[in-house]
């Protein structure tokens, strides 16, 4: 099973304090976020520091569009990114717009959406989804369990590359043994950590353990 890759949601409200975070955890990386908050604050001034800081790495533009998908994707494109998340309700013809400007879509997994809407998802040949807890959920209380991973499983049965992120750490990862999820997004266990490195490597560990060394 391939091994999980590892990315950072940066969600921080300033750039220089993003920046900073991502470059002390950038060993253990392999995926740099430019997240949905970031971008409120900075537009896509994040995604281009970024791609010119890590030209390395697979850089994702969190901007959960929902409208306008071909100019938001192009922007996100021409700034850098390899990856942009459209939002599980945006409409067919503004997810196939998006598509057309951007290496590669990922549908982000809230609420209201149905099996039905991922397999018209599949038929325009998106093959990307990203599972996610809320944080307003895991607020009011919501934790990963088998449910979620029934869910995760399906969408993978389907031929996506499922992603995984809410409130993820290194403890919770070992819950996903045995599931060949793409990428787990981690953000505050990392960019809240004193030593953000120590952190992703930690997460890395147990990916390492449960899925093996690339
Ligand atoms: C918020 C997001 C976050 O980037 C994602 O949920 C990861 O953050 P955390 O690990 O801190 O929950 O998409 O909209």
């Amino acid at each position: 099973m391939k091994r999980p890759k590892l990315q950072v949601a940066l969600d921080q409200n300033t750039l220089p304090e993003a920046l900073g975070i991502a470059t002390k955890a950038a060993p253990a990386l392999d995926v740099v976020e430019a997240g949905t908050i970031l971008q409120l604050q900075t537009g896509a001034e994040a995604i281009r520091c970024f791609r010119q800081a890590f030209p390395d790495k697979i850089i994702v533009s969190d901007t959960k569009c929902a409208d306008a998908g071909g100019t938001v994707a192009h922007n996100s494109k021409v700034a850098g990114a390899d990856w942009m998340t459209v939002i599980c309700c945006a409409t067919i013809p503004t997810m196939q717009a998006a598509k057309k400007e951007i290496n590669d879509l990922q549908v982000e997994l809230y609420q209201g959406w149905t099996w039905d809407d991922a397999q018209k998802w599949r038929e325009i040949g998106i093959d990307q989804v990203v599972y996610h807890q809320s944080r307003d959920a895991l607020l009011a209380g919501e934790t990963w369990g088998e449910k979620d991973l029934n869910v995760v499983k399906r969408f993978i049965d389907m031929g996506f590359k499922v992603s995984v992120t809410g409130g993820l750490n290194a403890d919770t990862i070992k819950l996903f043994k045995g599931v060949p999820v793409w990428t787990f997004i981690a953000g505050r266990a990392i960019t809240g950590a004193d030593d953000p490195l120590a952190a992703a490597r930690e997460i890395r560990h147990e990916i390492d353990k449960y899925w093996g060394e690339e």
